[in-house]
């Protein structure tokens, strides 16, 4: 059974990998305010070293690990999500640096409902193996003036749902991929997943009453 004030709030639940720099800025917006359509009720890491799981539990939010390598299949592993995400009346999952494919029938179970945040404008720069640094690589490669991130919704498409967010950051000349990693998720990424998750969270509300 929800509390009443639970009711009136989207249950997110964010999936990470990695240092969960994203998942802060999440946490943070929750902190502040500026999120308050929805609130983060689960983080999931599929990797149990995730720094990112120390974050969650700093913030006193529920967390748990699904390793895709300990699961003997993409099937085993999407089940074990589905159900957290069942076990938990999750209305939102939040892509924030997270490493794993999901096949087309999972995406297809939550339609508008996943929103992952990438490291440039789409659509340059990415797709399949467009991940980590090699996405900055290539922008730099190009000679690109600007770069910069998306906030998208998934569908089976690798980086292909539909555009939410984005914004723009300078490429300056003496950038490396690092730096310019750096700058796009301190400039933009920070900003724009908090910001986006909000709008979104509004709109399940609306249609939730
Ligand atoms: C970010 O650039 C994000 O866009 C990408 O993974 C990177 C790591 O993010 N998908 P985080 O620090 O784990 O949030």
């Amino acid at each position: 059974m929800l509390t009443k004030s639970k009711a009136r709030k989207a249950r997110i639940a964010v999936f990470v990998s990695g240092g969960g720099t994203n998942l802060q800025a999440l946490i943070d917006a929750q902190a502040s305010g500026k999120l308050k359509s929805g609130e983060i009720v689960l983080v999931v890491s599929s990797n149990s070293g995730a720094f990112a799981l120390k974050r969650a539990q700093k913030s006193k939010i529920p967390n748990l690990s699904v390793s895709r390598k300990a699961c003997k299949s993409q099937g085993e592993f999407e089940s074990k999500l589905i159900h957290a995400l069942g076990d938990n009346h999750i209305d939102l999952i939040v892509l924030a640096g997270f490493m794993c494919i999901l096949s087309k029938d999972f995406v297809m179970r939550y339609p508008e409902r996943i929103i992952n945040v990438h490291p440039s404008l789409i659509p340059s720069f990415c797709g399949e193996g467009f991940y980590g640094l090699k996405v900055h690589e290539t922008a730099l490669k190009h000679g690109v003036k600007v770069s910069g991130a998306t906030v998208h919704f998934v569908n089976e498409v690798t980086d292909g749902g539909k555009i939410i967010a984005q914004k723009a950051v300078r490429v300056l000349a003496k950038d490396t991929p690092e730096t310019l990693q750096q700058r796009i998720m301190k400039e933009a990424e920070w900003k724009l997943l908090p910001a986006a998750v909000e709008t979104v969270s509004k709109i399940i509300l609306k249609e939730k009453k």
